[in-house]
This record gives C-alpha cells, sequence and structure tokens, in this order.
C-alpha cells in the first residue's frame, strides 16, 4: 500500500509518498480502508522535533517507517477475533492511538475497535475524518470541562481554526453567546459559524472591551511572552472573566501558581484540557456523531488534497492560520 513515511525529522519535504506493507491486525483491530485523513498542529511539531517525536509518537527506535497521523474515516475490511463492534463494509471514524502510533497517513490503518465510531450515513468521509481530534478537542474543552450552558458567555480564541471552528459552533448549539477571536480576514467566517461578536486579535485586546465571560478557551501560545514582562495570553484572558468563570486552556500548560492565583483572586478555575483518550472516549465521539449527522456541526474544508500532497499539507498546518480542516485523501 501507499504511506506517507517521514524519512527524518525536519522539513516537510521529508514526507515521502512510499510503498509499504498493509499492516496486521491484532485481536481487538479492525483493518480500515482509509477514505479521509485529518491533520492537526501537533502532526508538524512531531514531524520537525524529535524529543516531540519520540513521547507523542512512542517511538520505540525500531519503526521500519515512520507514519505520522491519528485522524481518520474509512471502512472497514477485516476484523480481528476479538472484535464485537465492527463487521467488514462498516464505515467508521475516529481519533485513535493518540499518544501514540496511529499510522494514519495511509491507504490502510489497524484501529483498535474501542477508538472508532461509526460514520453517520449522511456524513462524508472528509467530514467525518476532520471531526476528530479537533472536535474532540473543542468538546473535552467546552463541555466536559466547562460545561457550557444556555445563556453562557463564552470566549473563543483561534476560532477560525480546526479545534476553534468545532468551538463556535458546539457552544452555539449548546445556546451559549459566543464571542470568537481570530485575524480580522476571518470575521465573515466565524460569524457565519454562528458566534455573536468577533474579535480581531491582531488590533484589538479583548480584556480591553470584556471582564464578564462565563467560559474562556484559550487556545494561543504567543512566543513572544516567553521571557516578558508583559501579561501572558493566560494572565489575559483571566482579565475577561467574571468572579467565578472557568479558564480552559488548549495549548499553555498553566504553572501552579497561576492557577492557585486565579482561585485566590476571582475564585476562577483553570486546567489545561487534553483530547488524549479517557474513559469517555467513546462517548464523546458518539456525540461528535450525531452532531454532525443533525447537521448541528460542520467540518469546514478549506483545503482538500491527495495524500500524496502531504508535504504541501504540513507547509499550511505550521503556519497556525489553518481556517477550519486540511483533509487528504488516498
Ligand atoms: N490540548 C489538546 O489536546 C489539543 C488538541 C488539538 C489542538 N491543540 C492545540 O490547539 C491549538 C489550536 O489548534 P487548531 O487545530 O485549531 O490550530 P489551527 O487550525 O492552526 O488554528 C489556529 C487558530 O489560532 C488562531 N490564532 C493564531 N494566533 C492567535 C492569537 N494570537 N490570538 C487568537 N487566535 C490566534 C488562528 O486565527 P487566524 O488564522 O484567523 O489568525 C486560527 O484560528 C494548537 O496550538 C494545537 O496544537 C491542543
Amino acid at each position: 500500500m501507499k504511506a506517507i513515511v517521514l524519512k527524518e525529522v525536519g522539513e516537510p519535504r521529508n514526507l515521502i509518498l512510499t510503498e509499504v506493507p498493509v499492516p496486521k491486525i491484532k485481536d481487538n483491530e479492525v483493518l480500515v480502508r482509509v477514505k479521509a485523513v485529518a491533520i492537526n498542529p501537533v502532526d508538524a511539531f512531531v514531524r520537525r522535533n524529535q524529543p516531540a517525536l519520540e513521547m507523542i509518537y512512542a517511538m520505540k527506535g525500531d519503526e521500519e517507517n515512520i507514519i505520522l497521523g491519528w485522524d481518520v474515516a474509512g471502512i472497514v475490511i477485516e476484523a480481528g477475533s476479538a472484535v464485537r463492534r465492527f463487521k467488514a463494509g462498516d464505515e467508521v471514524f475516529g481519533n485513535f492511538n493518540f499518544i501514540g502510533q496511529a499510522n494514519a497517513y495511509a491507504e490502510f490503518v489497524a484501529a483498535p475497535q474501542d477508538e472508532l465510531t461509526i460514520k453517520p450515513a449522511n456524513v462524508s468521509f472528509e467530514q467525518a475524518a476532520g471531526a476528530t481530534m479537533a472536535a474532540l478537542t473543542a468538546w473535552a474543552s467546552l463541555v466536559k470541562f466547562a460545561k457550557v450552558k444556555k445563556g453562557d458567555k463564552i470566549i473563543i480564541y483561534g476560532a477560525s481554526g480546526g479545534v476553534g471552528h468545532y468551538a463556535v459552533q458546539i457552544a452555539k448549539y449548546f445556546g451559549a453567546y459566543v464571542i470568537g477571536v481570530a485575524s480580522g480576514e476571518n470575521k465573515d467566517f466565524v460569524l457565519g459559524l454562528g458566534a455573536d461578536e468577533f474579535f480581531d486579535y491582531k488590533i484589538q485586546a479583548v480584556e480591553d472591551f470584556i471582564n464578564d465571560a462565563d467560559i474562556v478557551h484559550d487556545a494561543v501560545w504567543v512566543e513572544a511572552e516567553v521571557n516578558s514582562t508583559e501579561d501572558t495570553h493566560l494572565q489575559r484572558s483571566l482579565k475577561t472573566l467574571k468572579e467565578g468563570g472557568i479558564l480552559s486552556s488548549i495549548v499553555v500548560y498553566p504553572d501552579q501558581l497561576f492557577t492557585d492565583k486565579a482561585k485566590a483572586d476571582k475564585n476562577v478555575t483553570v486546567q489545561r484540557v487534553n483530547v488524549t483518550p479517557n474513559d469517555s472516549y467513546l462517548k464523546d465521539i458518539e456525540a461528535i456523531a450525531q452532531l454532525l449527522s443533525d447537521g448541528k456541526i460542520k467540518t469546514h474544508i478549506s483545503h482538500l488534497f491527495p495524500l500524496a500532497d502531504m508535504a504541501k499539507a504540513h507547509e499550511i498546518i505550521q503556519t497556525k492560520n489553518t481556517v477550519g480542516k486540511i483533509i487528504l485523501v488516498p
């Protein structure tokens, strides 16, 4: 089969279309013919960073081929002897083996049955592949951690991106009042997703205008913050929250000092939220499937590439300015 192999840690051009063996499945796995793959910023991070590759890809050092990617939609071809949830012909999607090796940039993948769910028949493979890591992160941040509810005022940073564009739609689904933050050129896109207000982070500091938000979904790491005496992005987010608010950070790990002070000064609860599969993974991905099926959330696909164009896709995802999702099809 064809797969995209990372020849060496470094630039996107190191991602090479290569002929490799079809993976063998374990008892609890299914062999999936991949119909669509989604990529995320972490893919580019791992591609160019050896320690991150070793940690997030769980590199053992004996890999014949390093194949990245964790988000797929496809068709079950074969089921292992312990598989009860799926049979050949089922259309499935999911984010699997994260943290670890999912080897998703390929024509076929071996995926554990417990990290896939049935793709709704009225949802395309491309739509479903997008709504995996990014949608699950938005869900983990807003629904599981922040427990968003009707009438909440919520600020969503990175509202035009992969995670953010699902976050806006999920928050609106729960009846929240949504303030989206992104670049001015993406204003119409974010408002079109249902956001009630928009701020352009390049020309406006949200904390100059808002101090009574119930929830902030913070998805921003600003390089210039390092060794700066200016407020960090999390400190700025804290200013926009009301007493008793919730600060969900999907990028920066808040330190204990910050977390304790936010609690003491403003009774704000702060947490770094992760997509890493947990007890509720299946419940969460099934909830996403239902929202897709009901048309409550949609994947905005800004770029649809053949799998062979993975290097091009990585050039875009590493800009940190992707609109919606980039999808590749084998
Ligand atoms: N915790 C987890 O488990 C988890 C899971 C998935 C992703 N993440 C992380 O979450 C972040 C977002 O992921 P993604 O997939 O949404 O990335 P993405 O698709 O690249 O989107 C990035 C978004 O950030 C916006 N942005 C960039 N700088 C900003 C700033 N200073 N203020 C406000 N918005 C800014 C961009 O807006 P414009 O393009 O409009 O400027 C864009 O909407 C990444 O750092 C990713 O690694 C974490």
